[in-house]
């Protein structure tokens, strides 16, 4: 199989769209970096964008399994271990850029990534990563048997140590690591549900949506309560009263809410409501 093609060796327009989307922020950002544009700091900044793009890769790569019960469409598992491959390989290029960042002292590296802690959660998230990526071709598949879905379960667990390594890593304003805790939150009480066998259908849809914003204003909480000096009271009302804005827990539960609008439309409401008014048109 080639990032163009199906398992039959067709011609696949999802992967190789798919292939050519994946690839788009490593160009981009080498084009800034090529062109100057990302500041005095270049390597440093592009270390901070790949690390961006890796977790948002990851999480993309989790929701594709939800994704693909709320669209009923089985394609999708074409593309699923492509954009696992395709966190894994961000994940080194960040680790790659860290190292230039340094100015290739592997001695400084090994010994920064046993002194501090984001870096020891990075390191063995990049770890994980580099197993699932070496274990996602069709002959591992076959040898591992029953093993693989255990062992590639463990992606779970990885984004989770990749999310600790951006909210420790963040010296001020953690929104941007919450907004993807919130994410993986979503996911994960979808994940839920798919494991209990109930129906992705509007209502659970809805509660889902419901149920990760609530823990991420918990995390969000937690974390400012914890590890900073802010009121974390402050923070959570300013869910409400929209005093800094959209919140992430807010715009976790309005993105939740898209799926809801999807599958109540096309289930129920839309389509019976378009074809009710044919029917009345036409009969006038
Ligand atoms: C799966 C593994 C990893 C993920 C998902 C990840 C993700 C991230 C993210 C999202 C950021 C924040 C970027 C920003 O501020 O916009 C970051 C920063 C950073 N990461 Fe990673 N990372 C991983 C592994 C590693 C490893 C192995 C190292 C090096 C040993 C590393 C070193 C750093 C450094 C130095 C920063 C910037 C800290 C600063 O700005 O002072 N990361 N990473």
């Amino acid at each position: 199989m080639t990032p163009f093609t199906d398992r039959q060796g067709k011609f696949s327009p999802l992967k190789t769209v798919t292939f050519g989307l994946a690839l788009l922020p490593a160009l981009v950002i080498s084009y800034w970096f090529l062109t100057d544009q990302l500041g005095p700091l270049a390597v440093k900044a592009a270390l901070r964008l790949v690390g961006d793009w890796t977790i948002r890769f990851l999480v993309i790569a989790l929701a594709l399994t939800p994704l693909q019960r709320v669209l009923n469409y089985p394609k999708i598992a074409l593309i699923r271990r492509m954009l696992g491959v395709t966190a894994f390989a961000y994940a080194l290029a960040h680790f790659l850029l860290y190292i230039v960042n340094v100015k290739y002292d592997l001695v400084f590296v090994a010994t920064e990534i046993a002194l501090r802690i984001y870096l020891t959660i990075g390191f063995v998230a990049l770890l994980g990563l580099s197993l699932l990526a070496a274990t996602s071709f069709d002959a591992a598949v076959r040898r591992l048997g029953k093993k693989w879905k255990l062992l590639h379960q463990s992606v779970y667990g990885i984004a989770v140590l990749g999310l600790l390594h951006y909210f420790i890593q963040t010296k001020a304003d953690v929104s941007p690591a919450t907004l993807m805790a919130g994410f993986y939150f979503l996911l994960m009480v979808y994940r839920v549900f798919i494991n209990q066998r109930i129906a992705l259908k509007p209502p659970v849809l809805a509660a889902s949506a419901l149920i990760a914003a609530i823990l991420t204003v918990i995390a969000e909480f937690a974390w400012y309560g914890l590890a900073t000096g802010i009121d974390p009271w402050r923070i959570a009302k300013a869910n409400v009263l929209f005093t800094f804005g959209l919140r992430p827990a807010i715009i976790v539960l309005l993105v939740g809410l898209v799926p809801v609008a999807y599958v109540f439309a096309r289930d129920s409401g839309i389509r019976n409501w378009f074809t009710a008014r044919k029917a009345t048109v036409s009969s006038l």
